[in-house]
Order: C-alpha cells, then structure tokens, then sequence
C-alpha cells in the first residue's frame, strides 16, 4: 500500500508518519518512507540516530549520480539527457534503515506537470513512480506542507490520503483544500486524522468541519511529542499513549483493506 501524509505546515505530518512507519514495522510490515519535504526531518520522527543520517545526501542533490543516470552533463542546461533513467536499485542503495524502516530522503518533491524539466525532476520522478508502482511494500510519503505539489504526477499511483488536521480554523481550512484537490486528482482514498487534540470538543470539531471525511483516529496533544522532538528522538519511544493511538489508526487502515 503507499501512502502520502499531508496536510498544513506544523499540524505533525512528519510525527504520524514516523509513528506509523514505526509501528507497522514493529507488525512485521516491509516499510519504504519517502521524505519529500526539502526541509527533509522524518529521521528524527522515526528515532534514526543522528549518525546514521548526517552524512546522507538527499538524491535531488546527487549532481554525480543524477549526471550519470541521465547523461545530463553540466553546464549544458537544455541539452539533451535521458528521459527514462534507471532508478530500480536507487531505493535500497542510497536508503538509510533503521528499526525495520528504510528511510529514502529525496529532498525535493518530484513532479510532473509543474515542475521544471531538468535531469533531477525526471530521475526523481522516475523514482517515485518506480517505487509507487512496482515496489511490493507499505510506502509512506511524508509530504512537503503546501499544496503546489499536489500534482496528479505526483499523487497518481498512491492508494490514500492521510490529511492531518489540528483543532484550528487554518489548519482546517488547508484540509478542506486538500480534501477537493485529492478528489480532482482522483485520489483513490481521502482519510483524516487530527492531530493535538485537547478535548472531545476538538474531535467534534474537527470531524464536523471535514464532515464526509472518514476519520482513521486522532491523537492526542502530548507533551512528551514536545519532549522527544527536544531530546531529538522519536516519540514512539517515548510515549505508549501515543503508541497506543497510532495502533488504533493502523488497525482501522487494516479494516479498509489498505494495509
Ligand atoms: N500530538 C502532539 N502533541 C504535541 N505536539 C505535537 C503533536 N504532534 C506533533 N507535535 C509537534 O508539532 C510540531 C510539528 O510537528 P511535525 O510533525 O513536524 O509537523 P509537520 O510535519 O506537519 O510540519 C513539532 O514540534 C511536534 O513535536
Ligand atoms: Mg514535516
């Protein structure tokens, strides 16, 4: 199944995807995440130590690698290069794994209408369609905040939509975009989630406002998220409340057939 997360900036993308990631590989699940966001953090939400992702290079930023899958040489912008690079060997090449979660950091979102037309938009793009279409495992994508990217390019092959909302007008409104661009897209499946919920009142909220949503769960606002996020580690590990909530969402995307 794969799987992209998104909703607006701050509403906790990258902690439900880290989460989720972590907990389907607990079940036994294959997992392939996909940071997609340029200002890329799912490692720390998944708990990857810091050693193992410093020195990481997002592959937008493989000059070398992008240069050789392509042709594209430097400094011939324009030129010609190859349209249907090989990516199959790039997700477990240039993944980083930990805790059963391989973790691919793109460093950009690859898109195809929109984006420009250059040797890292097609090798990127190739990539993703490789991954979404032939690879035979959970694949989480931990989106960009924004909705420019949400391009059909980019959204075709993914299965469902998690849109993360918080108890807030803005946040809610970013969902509602989202919600009528995904359906334009022909997304298969729209879900929600809320996120930093304080009440019942927010779930009310929430559901009321995104009604014809159907909610996978909600989490609630937890400190120690704050805590971990301070400390550098994943709140998965630090919290079995939390754990216990991202199990209940997992098991309803069981129910729908989606995992
Ligand atoms: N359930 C929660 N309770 C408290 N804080 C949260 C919760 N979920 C996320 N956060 C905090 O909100 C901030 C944004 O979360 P993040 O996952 O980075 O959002 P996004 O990826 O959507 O931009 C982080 O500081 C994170 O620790
Ligand atoms: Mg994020």
């Amino acid at each position: 199944m794969k799987i992209a997360i998104a909703g607006k900036g701050g509403v906790g993308k990258t902690t439900l995807g880290g989460m989720m990631a972590r907990y389907l590989a607990e079940e036994g699940y294959k997992v392939l995440t996909i940071d997609a966001d340029p200002d890329a953090n799912l490692a720390s939400a998944l708990g990857f130590p810091k050693e193992l992702v410093e020195g990481v290079t997002p592959l937008a930023a493989r000059t070398p690698l992008i240069e050789e899958r392509t042709g594209a040489k430097k400094g011939t912008f324009g030129g010609v290069f190859k349209l249907n690079p090989k990516v199959d060997d790039l997700p477990d090449t240039y993944s980083v794994t930990h805790h059963g979660v391989k973790l691919l950091i793109l460093g950009t979102v690859p898109q195809a209408e929109g984006g420009c037309f250059c040797p890292e938009n097609v090798l990127l793009k190739g990539l993703l369609h490789h991954i979404l279409v032939r690879r035979d495992e959970m694949v989480i994508i931990d989106m960009e905040a924004g909705l420019e990217h949400l391009t059909r390019g980019s959204t075709k092959y993914v299965d469902a939509f998690i849109i993360v909302v918080e108890p807030g007008q803005r946040s809610i409104a970013t969902a509602q975009q989202i919600r009528r661009l995904a359906q334009d897209l022909r997304v298969q499946k729209v879900y929600g989630v809320g996120n930093k919920l304080t009440s019942a009142e927010d779930r009310v909220l929430i559901e009321e406002a995104l009604s014809g949503v159907e909610f996978l769960g909600h989490l609630s606002f937890n400190h120690n998220v704050i805590e971990a996020d301070r400390k550098g580690i994943s709140p998965y590990d630090l919290d079995g409340a939390i754990r216990g909530e991202v199990k209940g969402i997992i098991e309803r995307l069981q129910r729908e057939g989606f995992a």
